[in-house]
């Protein structure tokens, strides 16, 4: 018998962020850690498990995927031939839908879409909770795409895997946005795994993250809760300025900014003195995300094309859970 299916998936921005994780194995987390789903950006992903197959495969973007790549999502899905018991090769293939200039492929929206459509085509029935256990194993991040608007993933207790899922707590069915700033990434990239580790292992600083995101979740809540659109900022920026000093403050230290990121902080700051309620936040790259009501977007927008190319510009509003395609 072959299974089959097709499922496509919405990356996520952390507005309060994860950085660091307790159990690298299991993609245990050191913190919960909240996001918004975006509708811009997203992967498409078929897989057909066919016992006519030989090995597994993975085609990305219509590139025949080998080695390292190719592991990735072989071990991945060997989470599900595991739990379920099977041992047919599958064939997986994959396409990620973000701007040309982007460099914002994002590793959320693939292992969700690969982890959705993997329960979709074996007809495990698992709810979006359990598959989200499925997906942060594949890439922390994954785990709050399964989720439209605002989803919390729970850091979990211990060792206990199933208790390190993410839910969806607000479907932000109301007036907020996200302009993404596309800067050029520049010549060295650090993943934001190896990012996490290195500020474990070297900063001063991180003994203060955990706590500090504590406070941040519980004060997003609330404010998520109330619509408020300013608190919602000012605490997603606070959060994302302090998970970027403990990388300055490691050892030896290194940043995610560019000049064009610090221009584009620069310029929302400014948005803000003239009166819009402009925020940013951002994360293991240098593109600036600016948080905002749908309602001021695209007079954002407009404001930052002084600055930035309008193919560096993307509106993007609250996204939904993964569906089939
Ligand atoms: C800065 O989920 O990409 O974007 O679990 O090692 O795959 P791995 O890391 P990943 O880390 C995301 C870090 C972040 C913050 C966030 O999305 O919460």
């Amino acid at each position: 018998d072959k299974y089959q299916a097709r499922m496509r998936a919405h990356t996520n921005i952390a507005l309060v962020k994860y950085w660091g994780k307790r159990n690298k194995n299991l993609f245990l987390p050191v913190t919960s850690s909240l996001s918004l789903t975006l509708d811009a950006f997203y992967t498409e992903t078929e897989v057909l498990f066919d016992p006519s197959l030989k090995e597994d495969s993975f085609t990305l973007d219509g590139q025949v995927q080998t080695g390292q790549s190719l592991a990735k999502v072989s071990n991945f899905v060997d989470l599900f031939r595991r739990d379920f018991n099977m041992s047919l090769p599958v064939q997986i293939t994959s396409r990620n839908h973000v701007p040309t200039a982007a460099g914002l492929a994002s590793s959320a929206s693939a292992f969700a879409a690969l982890a959705a459509a993997s329960n979709q085509a074996l007809g495990l029935g698992l709810s979006p909770e359990e598959v989200s256990v499925y997906a942060r194993q594949g890439s922390g991040s994954a785990s709050r795409s399964l989720f439209g608007g605002f989803a919390l993933w729970h850091k979990g207790q211990g060792d206990d895997s199933a208790s390190s899922y993410a839910q969806q707590i607000d479907p932000a069915d109301w007036d907020i946005a996200m302009l993404v700033v596309l800067v050029n990434p520049g010549p060295k990239k650090i993943s934001s795994r190896q990012g996490m580790e290195h500020t474990m292992q070297s900063s001063p600083f991180y003994a203060l993250w955990p706590e500090e995101v504590a406070k941040d979740l519980s004060a997003m809540e609330d404010a998520i809760k109330d619509r408020n659109i300013d608190q919602i900022g000012i605490i997603a920026e606070h959060n994302a300025m302090k998970m970027h000093a403990t990388m300055i403050a490691s050892n030896p230290s290194f940043t995610y900014w560019q000049a064009q990121s610090l221009l584009a902080m620069e310029r929302v700051r400014q948005l803000r003195q003239a009166g819009y309620s402009a925020y940013f936040t951002m994360d293991a790259g240098p593109n600036v995300k600016v948080i905002c009501p749908y309602s001021q977007v695209e007079a954002i927008r407009q404001a930052l094309l002084d600055d930035f190319a309008e193919d560096h510009l993307v509106i993007s509003r609250p996204g939904p859970a993964p569906y089939a395609v």
